[in-house]
């Protein structure tokens, strides 16, 4: 599979990474199960087999039994740490804990950085993260705070590099004035029904309400070198199979149109899906949450799919459900 390198850091990871969102089964405190275990191995191992070398975790993920699920792959494959990298995040804070008033909220403080940090490293049975992600952003945040908890990770060798995810540009740059570890990745929603990350400036000084709802995340990243990573990637199968209430007129002439193309080109209906993300010449990483094996085969046929022009602005025409203006 193509690589990129990871924004400025030294990490040269796959177009397309594995998200382990679903890895732990249920998003509850009931245990892991050998059934949970099984699937995940094998979604890992699919994974792997197509050529992935980077997987997204957050210490949120199925209560954290997505990280503690994924460990179970060193016993399979020993020599594997030094030949993947590993991401998670850290920020969002469930109701309910520790106090049961509490609401859910998220925390940039510079303790819970740290405590999540030490419990995803626990949970995925490893010494280091190569990427941490700060997950959702934190109003109350200190950016100075944010900039002694990465300085001491990094110094500690705990975490190698560090990004953001669903952030504006403003609140990149707020943090970006204080670090002093580059951010070098920020994962957003985006797919081919989802496309608030490009809308903004083809409506530019347009009477269109879906204006200013990515705030220039997207040049601002290109700009300074930080690679965006694309979560729902796959737009949750609503657009290849997955049975859909009451679609909108945007899902049904995109199902059809990603179906046409895919029998046309010879290839999966989800490799259209990823090869759509992959074109933009921003050189965004493709995040995948399947745990079907074969979806991640076919998805990661997208790697090899070129999509035209035109092509390309057919999809994004069907997908927003309007065509520019
Ligand atoms: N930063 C953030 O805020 C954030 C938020 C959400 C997710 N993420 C990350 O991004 C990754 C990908 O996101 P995602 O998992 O939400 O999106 P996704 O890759 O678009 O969708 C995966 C989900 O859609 C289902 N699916 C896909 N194709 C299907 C089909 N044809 N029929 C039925 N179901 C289908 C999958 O079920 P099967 O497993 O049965 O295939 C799975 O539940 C996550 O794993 C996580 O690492 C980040």
């Amino acid at each position: 599979m193509n690589k990129i390198q990871l924004g400025s850091s030294d990490l040269q990871v796959t177009r397309i990474a594995y998200g382990c969102m679903h890895l732990g089964g249920s998003w509850d405190s009931t245990p892991i199960t050998s059934e949970n275990r099984k699937k995940a191995i094998t979604a890992i191992r699919a994974a792997i087999d197509s050529g992935i070398n980077f997987f997204d975790h957050a210490d949120i993920y199925c209560r954290g039994k997505s990280e503690e699920v994924f460990s179970a792959i060193w016993d399979e494959m020993p020599s594997l740490r030094q030949k993947i990298y590993l991401q998670s995040k850290a920020g969002i804070r469930f109701k309910g804990t520790p106090g049961p008033a509490d609401v859910t909220r998220y925390d940039f403080s510079y303790e819970h950085i740290l405590r999540t940090v030490e419990g995803s490293l626990k949970r995925l049975k490893t010494d280091y993260l190569d990427v941490l992600l700060l997950h959702r952003p934190d109003v109350l945040v200190e950016p100075e705070e944010v900039a002694r908890a990465f300085d001491e990770l990094h110094q500690s060798g705990k975490v190698r590099w560090f990004g953001v995810s669903n952030q504006t540009a403003a609140q990149m740059d707020l943090l970006r004035h204080t670090l002093s570890q580059p951010i070098v990745a920020h994962q957003v929603e985006f797919n081919v029904i989802h496309t608030h990350l490009l809308d903004e400036g083809v409506n530019f000084n347009q009477d269109n309400p879906r204006l200013a709802r990515n705030a220039g995340a997207l040049e601002y990243c290109r700009l300074h070198n930080i690679t965006l990573q694309s979560w729902g990637s796959l737009a949750n199968g609503r657009v290849t199979g997955r049975q859909v209430e009451n679609p909108s007129n945007a899902i049904t002439d995109t199902t059809g149109l990603v179906a046409e193309m895919a029998q046309q080109k010879g290839v999966s209906r989800e490799a259209i899906l990823i090869a759509w993300i992959l074109r933009h010449p921003a050189k965004i990483q493709a995040v995948i949450g399947t745990t079907q094996p074969e979806r991640i085969t076919n998805a990661c046929q997208g790697d090899a799919v070129e999509l035209t022009r035109e092509e390309w602005y057919r999809l994004y025409t069907a997908g927003r459900g309007e065509s520019l203006p």
